[in-house]
């Protein structure tokens, strides 16, 4: 069985695509430090699979724990790395705890990788690294612009830090997803997005709103140049996103690649406003959405989507869940997680 190292293995992404991994027949060794998820993941990835995958409570930004984990799961063949802060207000209030976890933990990796003659990277990417687009889809080839946020510059600098390692080490092979917006669960509501405290992004306040747990959402602007002036992205399925990540590794294992760095946009081609995410939400799951607009939000993109056609032509992935069904599993996760509170209250 090959075995895989994905780190950030607990979070939102990550466990979503511990589970395609481990259905695909891989054996995963999940390193996490749990700074944004919770160990109970593993228990939602087990009741899916039936496999519990092999846990490290451990921070990618402790390279002699990282140098022990990779030496005592001898045969580590490739690396899936989601570790990462994600949040853009965040950085920009603390920019060097994102660049150091950031590129300091992607740094390491890359450094112990042929110490332990681990050939294969998958790296998290996004697509903020191009900034508000000239041409819509955006390709892989658009140029990048000055990043609006330490995050979005620990994307762009952690793709060049890939690029010049691999420039200087030919061994190395990576594959870089610039990830557009994903949302929604697994179908089953075992496992989904754990947002700590009030959530930064769109679906799960929008979630938190339509069961209660918030007064009304917030729609930052309605004044951008879009058709109905709410800005708009590409919304992905975390599952079909989490098969993303399938596709590549068997591509990279099999030796398909066409060079050492391939860069693929993972998005679903279909540019949504938030106000028809707020609409659809509401007449797919039968519920209210209380909701003002409000000012724009600073550093907010006016509206990105994907071009996927490489993604979909050379690594052979499409986006599959309709944007009905992802937003329907988003709310069966948010009333998941309302019995679990209501169970915790009771004990
Ligand atoms: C951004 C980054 C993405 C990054 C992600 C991590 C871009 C284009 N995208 O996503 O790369 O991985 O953050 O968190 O830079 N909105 C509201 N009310 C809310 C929350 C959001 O109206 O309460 C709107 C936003 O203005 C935006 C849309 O919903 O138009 C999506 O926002 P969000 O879910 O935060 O994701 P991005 O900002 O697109």
């Amino acid at each position: 069985m090959k075995k895989i190292l994905v780190t950030g293995g607990t979070g939102y992404i990550g466990s979503h695509t511990v589970v395609e991994l481990q259905n695909a027949g891989f054996e995963v060794v999940i390193i996490d430090n749990l700074s944004n998820s919770n160990v109970e993941v593993l228990n939602g990835i087990a009741s899916i699979t039936g496999v519990r995958p092999i846990f490290e409570n451990l921070d990618c930004l402790d390279y002699v724990g990282l140098d022990k984990v990779l030496t005592q799961h001898e045969g580590i063949q490739a690396i899936i790395h989601f570790a990462a802060s994600k949040a853009v207000g965040e950085s920009v209030e603390k920019p060097l705890l994102y660049y150091r976890n950031n590129l300091v933990s992607l740094m390491n990796l890359l450094q112990l990788m042929p110490l332990h003659k681990i050939r294969h990277f998958v790296f998290s990417s996004s697509c903020t690294v191009y900034g508000q687009p000239d041409e819509l889809p955006v390709s892989e080839s658009a140029p990048m612009k000055p990043a609006l946020s330490p995050y979005g510059n620990t994307k762009q600098v952690g793709e060049e830090i890939i690029r010049d390692t691999i420039r200087a080490n030919s061994l190395i092979n990576s594959i870089v997803l610039r990830y557009f917006n994903p949302i929604g669960a697994h179908p089953s509501a075992m496992i989904g997005e754990l947002p700590n405290g009030v959530p930064n992004n769109l679906i799960p306040f929008v979630t938190q709103t339509a069961i209660g747990l918030r007064k009304q959402l917030s729609v930052y602007g309605d004044d951008y140049n879009t058709p109905d002036g709410s800005c708009i992205r590409d919304y992905i399925s975390v599952v079909d996103l989490a098969k993303a990540h399938v596709v590549a590794m068997e591509r990279m294992l099999h030796q398909k690649c066409d060079s050492n760095l391939e860069v693929f946009n993972i998005g679903t081609g279909n540019g949504l406003s938030v106000l028809e995410i707020v609409k659809t939400f509401q007449e797919v799951n039968g519920v209210t959405v209380p909701y003002k607009i409000v000012n724009r939000r600073e550093g907010d993109i006016e509206k990105v989507w994907a071009n996927p056609e490489k993604a979909n032509n050379v690594l052979g992935w499409k986006a599959e869940e309709s944007i009905e069904d992802t937003l329907r599993s988003a709310w069966l996760w948010e009333k998941r997680l309302e019995e679990k509170r209501k169970e915790s209250l009771r004990n």
